[in-house]
């Protein structure tokens, strides 16, 4: 009986301690999900996510002039497709600021999975980013790929003259974003 006791108190000791450590590691993660919000929701990254039809220009994220949209397949109107201005590199320095920026597949995400996370608090951005079918179907290996080399991704840190590049030095973003997946993906509570 009594041995019977110490064992059922070393298992609730093992638990107590197995859930412990779980909680930090999450806390870690979310932690990590505060780097992955500063990036996404930076100007560079969140002028294309964004609802309506108008891609977004400048820190102000003011609408794109000359009455650009989105298009069914996120490359513009079919008169007036973002390649028309936008090649798939920057323009050289010399050039100035003002001048279209430039990187392959430039265009906005489609108009069936629009991936707007522009203005969205903590829970529903993380929520977003993991969910398959508003992230065009990337399970977090997918997802830690297109963060790492996608050329769209990588454009905001060699925006173009006049440009500020994304606030947080790429590697240590990868880094973060990585700790947050392989965590599985934990959401912070807001206003919780
Ligand atoms: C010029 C517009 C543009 C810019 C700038 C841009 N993206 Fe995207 N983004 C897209 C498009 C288009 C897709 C959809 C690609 C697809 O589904 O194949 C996409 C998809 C994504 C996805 C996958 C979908 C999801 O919901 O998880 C992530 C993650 C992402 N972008 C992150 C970023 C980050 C981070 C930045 C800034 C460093 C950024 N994007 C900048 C256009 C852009
Ligand atoms: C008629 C030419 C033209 C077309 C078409 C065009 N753009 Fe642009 N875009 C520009 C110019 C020029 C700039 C730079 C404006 C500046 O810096 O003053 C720009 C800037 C941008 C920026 C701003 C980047 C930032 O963070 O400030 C985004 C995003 C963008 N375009 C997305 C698109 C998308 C997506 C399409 C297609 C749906 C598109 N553009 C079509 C000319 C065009």
């Amino acid at each position: 009986m009594k041995r019977h006791l110490i064992l059922g108190a070393v298992l609730l000791i093992g638990l107590a301690c197995y859930a412990e450590y779980l909680i930090a590691d999450d806390k870690e993660a979310i932690k990590a999900f505060d780097t992955v919000q500063k990036v996404f929701q930076s100007p560079r990254c969140q002028n294309c996510h964004i609802p309506d039809d108008s891609p977004l220009q400048f820190d102000a994220g003011i609408p794109h002039a000359m009455n650009v949209v989105r298009g069914m397949d996120g490359k513009g109107a079919a008169g007036l497709p973002c390649v028309t201005c936008h090649a798939e590199s920057n323009p050289p320095a010399s050039y100035g600021p003002h001048t279209p920026p430039g990187a392959p597949h430039w265009s906005l995400p489609p108009a069936s999975h629009k991936m707007a996370w522009i203005g969205l608090p903590a829970d529903k951005l993380c929520a977003m980013i993991k969910d398959r079918s508003s992230n065009g179907d990337r399970d977090f290996a997918a997802l830690i790929k297109h963060v790492s080399d996608d050329k769209l991704v990588l454009w905001g840190w060699n925006p173009g003259e006049g440009r500020a590049p994304v606030p947080v030095p790429h590697d240590v973003f990868v880094t973060q974003f990585k700790l947050w997946a392989q965590a599985g993906g934990p959401c912070p509570l807001v206003g919780g």
